[in-house]
């Protein structure tokens, strides 16, 4: 029964502080503080005892002030906390304030507070504003999946294609020099049903340099062969492929064009898009059966490419060519001062 009761007394001593305990010192009557296990190390608490013996820790039965004493370890002050939105969070803890994540973290002796990032956001009210106000032929808005995400990994993620080479800059433009009335309207899937590719979601990946090419490749096989090869080809095949490229992180027109050309590429179905650069499962050069895909077509064994391609350089000619052989890649150049001050 003795033996009980000291240890229901000695638990709320070690427990924490409290008023109608007599104060301390008990250790620090005279830094008498014990290494392993010394009874006699002790101090008569109440009508219970507690020890200044490093053998206390084990058994919760140190003075009060043992801590402070014997380890010399300053008992730590609750510190006041972070808040937000009602809740309370304690240090280390984060949360996101739309793309900029915030840690609470302690900023002096007594208090916690937020540490934000503050970078550019996505979306951005401001940005929204200006563009709708302005005469634009299109409307901003606030899309979900562009929540959460900064500016800057939307301009890598998703922009993506690079400006053209010297070389290609300088590459004669195709001049056809049609005298003929365009009609007001066209639509290229209007003229060939079946054979224009869907729009493609890119995910968070800057591919749109290797989606536009298979895309537009597509449907130009399609269109020239008469539906006879109507396929999706593979843009995956092109970032993990394509060596000269920076995979999610942007590629070349120039480039994609002269790999399709010298090594081709196979379809959708045979290496599908994945949003990421993927290790390349195919040897460098080979046929669509070396390269492990379904044959679509008896007379197509060879994977699938391009004639060099060219450049165009005044609207009708541009026009021109998509009436007569289909969609066209063209490059927009978009400019965003990051710099803005917020
Ligand atoms: C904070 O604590 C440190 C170490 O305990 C001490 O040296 C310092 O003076 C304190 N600063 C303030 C502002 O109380
Ligand atoms: C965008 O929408 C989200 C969710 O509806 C909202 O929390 C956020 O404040 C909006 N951002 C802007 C800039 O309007």
């Amino acid at each position: 029964m003795y033996f009980l009761l000291l240890c229901a007394l000695s638990g709320v001593v070690t427990a924490y502080w409290r008023p109608g305990l007599p104060p301390p010192p008990y250790c620090g009557i005279d830094n008498d503080c014990c290494s392993g296990r010394e009874d006699d190390c002790s101090h008569k608490i109440f009508d219970a005892i507690c020890y200044c013996d490093e053998f206390c820790e084990q058994h919760d039965d140190c003075c009060p002030d043992y801590q402070s004493v014997c380890k010399n370890k300053e008992v730590k002050e609750t510190l006041f906390p972070c808040k937000h939105g009602g809740k309370i969070y304690q240090q280390g803890e984060t949360r996101m304030e739309d793309c900029n994540r915030c840690e609470c973290v302690q900023i002096n002796n007594k208090t916690l507070d937020w540490s934000c990032e503050n970078d550019p956001c996505m979306v951005d009210q401001d940005v929204l504003n200006s563009v709708n106000y302005g005469s634009t032929t299109w409307r901003a808005a606030n899309y979900t999946q562009f929540q959460g995400k900064k500016l800057r990994d939307g301009l890598i993620y998703k922009l993506g294609t690079m400006p053209l080479s010297a070389e290609s800059r300088r590459m004669g433009p195709i001049r056809y020099d049609k005298n003929i009335n365009y009609p007001s309207h066209f639509d290229a899937r209007e003229r060939w049903p079946r054979y224009i590719s869907p729009v493609v979601d890119q995910g968070w990946c800057g591919s749109d340099w290797a989606i536009s090419a298979t895309t537009i490749a597509s449907d130009r096989f399609a269109i020239q062969s008469n539906g006879a090869e109507s396929m999706v080809l593979s843009p995956q095949t092109l970032l993990s492929c394509n060596r000269q490229q920076r995979g999610c992180q942007g590629g070349y027109i120039d480039v994609v064009w002269n790999f399709m050309r010298n090594r081709g590429i196979v379809d959708e179905e045979c290496f599908p898009y994945e949003a990421k650069v993927t290790k390349c499962p195919f040897r460098p050069k080979g046929t669509l059966v070396e390269a492990g895909c379904r044959i679509p077509v008896t007379q197509r064994t060879s994977r699938y490419k391009v004639t060099p391609p060219s450049v165009l350089s005044t609207i009708p000619d541009i026009m021109y060519d998509i009436m007569d052989s289909g969609p066209v890649q063209g490059n927009i150049q978009i400019e965003i001062n990051v710099d803005r001050p917020k």
